[in-house]
C-alpha cells in the first residue's frame, strides 16, 4: 500500500510526454498497486484517491458523500480552486437538497431535445470557421481557429451573452482555468465577469431575449425568488464549465486523431453514428478535466475495501477510471468503434455534467466537419514539439498548429 507520506507525489501528477495522451503514470500505477490510497495535495493535506472505475462510480453516486468546501477536510486539488471555493458557491458546491432545487432552475435549459435544436446553428457557426480558416494563413494555430470560438460562441448564443461582450469574456474564462496556479489572478477575473454578468441581468430583466439569462431574470430575479449575483454566479458557472472543456476536447481530440491516422480516417469516412461514438471514445481516452472530482466524506464508509472516515477528503481520479482494464479491454488504446458510452468523463451521480448534450453535440459537429472538408488535415509540427497543459484545471493543448 501506498499510504507512508514519504512515498506520496504530490497530485495533480504530469502526464508523461512519451505518451501525452495517457494518464499520469504514477496514477495508472496506483489504479493497479493500491487504489484506494492516500495522496499528497499542493497544502500539504492527504486526502484519499479513489481511481478504479467501479469504485469511483460508487463514491460519486454515494449520498454520504459531500461536495461542501467548507469542511475542514474538503480537498482543494490547487490555490486557484480553493480561493474560488471560498468566494463563489456555485451548483457545484451544494448538497441536496439546495443542490436538487438549483439544478432543476437549470435542467429544461439543457435537455437533450433543446440541445438537438441548437445544432443547426453549431453546424452554421463551424462551417463560417472552417470557410474563414481556408481563407486565411496555412499554417494556424486550430485552437484559435475552431476550438475557443465553437464553445464560447455556443455557450454566450444560450445564455444570451451579446455578441460585443464575447472577446471580454473569452479572457476572462481563460484567466479562470489557466495553470500559472496564481489566486489572486483568477480572483480579480472572476470579480470581472461577476460584474459584467451582474450588469446583463439587470439589462435581461428590462429588455428580455429569448436566451437562460432572460428566463432567469424574469422568472427568479423579477420575482425576488433569487438575487441578481446569485443568477450572474450561475451564469459563471455555466459560461467557465461550457468553455474551456469543450475547447480542450476539440484541439486535444483533432490531436489524438492526428497521431492515430487509421482512427482519423474511420471517423472522416463515417456516418453520424460513428462520429457520435468516436465522440465518446476520445472523452474515455482523454478524461481532460484534470483537478478530478473533489469530495469530502460525511460519514465513515468502506471503498474497495479501505476505510474512508467521517471528515476525509476524497479526490476521486476519472482519467484512470475510464482506462480500467476490468471496464474497457485495451484501455489504452484508441478505438472510435469501442461501445464507450458508460466512460465517466462527465462524472456520475447527482453532479454528473450538466452540460454534456450541448458538448456532444458541439464535439460531433466539430469532429463531423473538420476532416470531412479538410481531408489533408495535418500537423504543422511534430506531435512532440507541442505544449500540453499538464498544470491546468482542464488539460489540452496551448496551441496546435496545423496545415492542409
Ligand atoms: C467536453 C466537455 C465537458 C466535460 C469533459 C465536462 C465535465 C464535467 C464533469 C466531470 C463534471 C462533474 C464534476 C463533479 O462531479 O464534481 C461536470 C459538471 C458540470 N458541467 Fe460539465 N463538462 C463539459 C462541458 C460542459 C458544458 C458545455 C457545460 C455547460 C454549458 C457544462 C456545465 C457543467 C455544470 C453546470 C456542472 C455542475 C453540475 C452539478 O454540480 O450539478 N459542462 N462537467
Amino acid at each position: 500500500m501506498t499510504d507512508a507520506p514519504s512515498e506520496m507525489p504530490t497530485f495533480p501528477m504530469a502526464r508523461a510526454a512519451q505518451c501525452p495522451f495517457d494518464p499520469a503514470p504514477e496514477l495508472s500505477r496506483r489504479m493497479e498497486e493500491a487504489p484506494v490510497s492516500r495522496v499528497r495535495l499542493w497544502d500539504g493535506t492527504t486526502p484519499w484517491m479513489v481511481t478504479r472505475y467501479e469504485d469511483v462510480r460508487a463514491v460519486l453516486a454515494d449520498p454520504r458523500v459531500s461536495v461542501d468546501v467548507a469542511q475542514p477536510g474538503f480537498p482543494h486539488t490547487n490555490a486557484v480552486s480553493k480561493a474560488r471555493d471560498a468566494q463563489m458557491k456555485t451548483l457545484m458546491q451544494m448538497d441536496a437538497p439546495e443542490h436538487i432545487t438549483q439544478r432543476r432552475l437549470m435542467t429544461a435549459d439543457f435537455m437533450i431535445k433543446k440541445m438537438e435544436a441548437l445544432r443547426p446553428r453549431i453546424q452554421h457557426l463551424v462551417d463560417g470557421l472552417i470557410d474563414e480558416m481556408l481563407a486565411g494563413p496555412n499554417p494556424v494555430d486550430l485552437v484559435e481557429a475552431i476550438a475557443l470560438p465553437v464553445p464560447s460562441l455556443a455557450i454566450c448564443e444560450l445564455l444570451g451573452v451579446p455578441y460585443t461582450g464575447r472577446a471580454f469574456f473569452q479572457r476572462v474564462a481563460g484567466a479562470l482555468v489557466m495553470d500559472q496556479h496564481d489566486p489572486a489572478q483568477a480572483m480579480a477575473a472572476s470579480e470581472e465577469l461577476s460584474d459584467y454578468l451582474d450588469d446583463l441581468v439587470d439589462k435581461k430583466n428590462a429588455e428580455p431575449g429569448d436566451d437562460v439569462l432572460s428566463r432567469l431574470a424574469v422568472e427568479q430575479y423579477r420575482t425576488g425568488a433569487m438575487t441578481r449575483r446569485e443568477i450572474s454566479t450561475m451564469g459563471q458557472l455555466l459560461l467557465v464549465a461550457g468553455h474551456d472543456t469543450t475547447a480542450n476536447m476539440i484541439a486535444l481530440g483533432t490531436a489524438a486523431l492526428l497521431a492515430n491516422p487509421e482512427q482519423l480516417n474511420a471517423v472522416r469516412d463515417g456516418g453520424p453514428a460513428l462520429v457520435a461514438n468516436a465522440v465518446e471514445e476520445l472523452l474515455r481516452y482523454l478524461s481532460i478535466t484534470h483537478t478530478e472530482a473533489r469530495r469530502v466524506a460525511r460519514e465513515d464508509l468502506e471503498v474497495g475495501g479501505r476505510l474512508i472516515r467521517k471528515g476525509d477528503g476524497i479526490v476521486v481520479v476519472k482519467s484512470t477510471a475510464n482506462r480500467d482494464p476490468s471496464v474497457f479491454a485495451d484501455p489504452d488504446v484508441l478505438e472510435v468503434h469501442r461501445e464507450a458510452r458508460h466512460h465517466v468523463a462527465f462524472g456520475y451521480g447527482a453532479h454528473q455534467c450538466l452540460g454534456q448534450a450541448l458538448a456532444r453535440v458541439e464535439l460531433q459537429v466539430v469532429y463531423g466537419t473538420l476532416y470531412r472538408r479538410i481531408p489533408t488535415l495535418a500537423l504543422a509540427v511534430p506531435l512532440e514539439q507541442l505544449t500540453f497543459k499538464h498544470h491546468a484545471v482542464f488539460y489540452g493543448v496551448r496551441e496546435l498548429p496545423v496545415t492542409w
